[in-house]
């Protein structure tokens, strides 16, 4: 029996969200722009926000989430967990209440869509693996085109059952339950390989133990501690015992890192500007991108972080900045994973060569993103070289973009995003040819740039 209040046609917003406008411009352009000012709140945290919603659909009892994400990527998540059987309702702006699924999650009577949405759907899948269900799980284009064997692998070792599109892809059939832990050593250093083997584990007999090569982000560890039900951390490895009871609780969920990084770069790379971007979250897996900003001279300063635990976030002070080129070694990535097209950009404005290594999980994200960012540089003047792993680019220094071109941003929000950025102090306008997957993480984006100053219009 499906529960899934989210799908009343009452909700306004979920109508809308469902039924995107048609008139809805999809080409942008951003022209070279004067001092921007001002302050802006963080969009809520996309990677917490799902996991507020496959938690909640989990646990036992009632969660409230409070500031979600109401991107399309997070919305579909919402929607499918809403199929699995929870009841996901929202009462206000980024108010949500999720009810989990009385005797857990259970087979949907329609395919799981996820859109864009890597996150929603590599976490759902591992969720859903842990109870007896068929489901049938798939996503847009882009999605379609990404790997789901990574996911899979280690879920079939524990005994669930997949059939996947050739190549290991989407659309796939889950057939889920009857799981016994392992201890998985993860090839990659992926939050999404990570919590969704633990997610499985929670439903599995015995220990699941998730290791990896570098730590990538942790909020699935700490929000099952919020859920009750807090892995055991040692020695790098993560652990949960099956059958641990997830209990509703209740999420604030803290401004997003990855979308403020577009806002400090704006502030960075355009002359005379200084912007104060609220909330955002400070956890150290989170925020590398502002650390190699600050070393390639940006001003940048934290405020005080507002409360306690990782995720706790703080204001961020961004000051426009003459910038060097630096390296950026393969250790720095996973905490910064989202945020090398926007690193990218910034390097092309700084004095001197960046080199950043490590990158070849940007080839499997919404789009090929090392391929992305070379075009999206080189359509607008700015010599770079890729290999199958790293990305160096040719800083041309404070106002050295030409700009003019025309960037294709191939379903990926973060080259639509790092493209506009780009153009703000470009000598020419930078266009792209498609701005509504912009909506999958920070659907305010064009109002918060114009709200700062920014020239972003069709
Ligand atoms: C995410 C993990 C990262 C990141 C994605 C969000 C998460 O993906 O790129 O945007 O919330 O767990 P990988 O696990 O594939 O690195």
């Amino acid at each position: 029996m499906i529960a899934g209040r989210c799908q009343n046609p009452k909700s306004p917003r979920m109508e809308e969200m469902q039924h995107p406008s048609p008139t809805r411009e999809t080409a942008l352009r951003a022209r070279p722009s004067a001092p921007l000012s001002g302050t802006v709140r963080a969009p809520a945290d996309k990677s917490v926000s799902h996991r507020s919603l496959i938690l909640g659909a989990m646990a036992a009892g009632l969660t409230e989430v409070e500031g979600l994400l109401e991107g399309e990527d997070v919305l579909a998540t919402a929607r499918c967990a809403a199929s699995l059987g929870a009841d996901v309702e929202r009462t206000g702006p980024g108010a949500w209440r999720v009810t989990g699924a009385p005797g857990g999650l259970a087979s949907p009577q329609t395919v799981l869509d996820f859109g864009n949405s890597g996150t929603g759907v590599r976490l759902m899948l591992g969720a859903a693996a842990g109870y007896a269900l068929e489901a049938r799980f798939d996503g847009d284009a882009s999605l379609r085109s990404r790997p789901m064997e990574r996911i899979a692998a280690p879920l079939r070792q524990m005994g669930a059952a997949f059939e996947t599109a050739p190549g290991g892809r989407l659309p796939l059939t889950l057939r889920g339950g009857g799981l016994k832990g392992i201890a998985y050593d993860s090839p990659v250093a992926s939050a999404q390989i990570k919590s969704a083997v633990l997610l499985a584990g929670l439903n599995a007999e015995g220990e699941t133990t998730v290791r990896e090569p570098a730590p990538s982000r942790d909020h699935t560890e700490q929000m099952l501690a919020l859920f009750g039900a807090p892995p055991r951390i040692a020695g790098g490895a993560v652990s949960v015992t099956g059958g641990a009871k997830l209990t509703g609780a209740r999420v604030t969920v803290p401004g997003d890192p990855s979308s403020a990084a577009f806002l400090a770069a704006a502030a960075v790379l355009t002359s005379g500007s200084r912007v104060v971007i609220g909330n955002v979250m400070t956890n150290p897996l989170r925020t590398e991108f502002f650390a190699v900003l600050a070393r390639m001279g940006a001003t940048l300063e934290w405020g005080a972080a507002s409360g306690p635990g990782a995720d706790a976030p703080a204001d961020l002070a961004a000051a426009a900045s003459g910038l060097t080129g630096v390296r950026v070694e393969d250790a720095s990535i996973p905490a910064m994973i989202d945020e090398v097209p926007i690193l990218a950009v910034c390097a092309a404005y700084a004095t001197g060569v960046t080199r950043i290594e490590g990158l070849a999980e940007l080839r499997v994200k919404e789009s090929d993103r090392l391929l992305a960012v070379a075009d999206l540089l080189r359509a607008n003047g700015v010599d770079c070289e890729t290999g199958e792993d790293w990305l160096e680019v040719e800083g041309r220094g404070p106002g050295g973009v030409p700009g003019g071109g025309l960037v294709e941003t191939r379903h990926d929000h973060r080259i639509a995003m790092s493209a506009l950025v780009l153009g703000l102090a470009a000598q020419k306008p930078v266009a792209i040819d498609d701005a509504s997957m912009i909506a999958t993480s920070y659907p305010d984006f064009t109002a918060h740039m114009a709200a700062l100053g920014a020239d972003v219009s069709a």
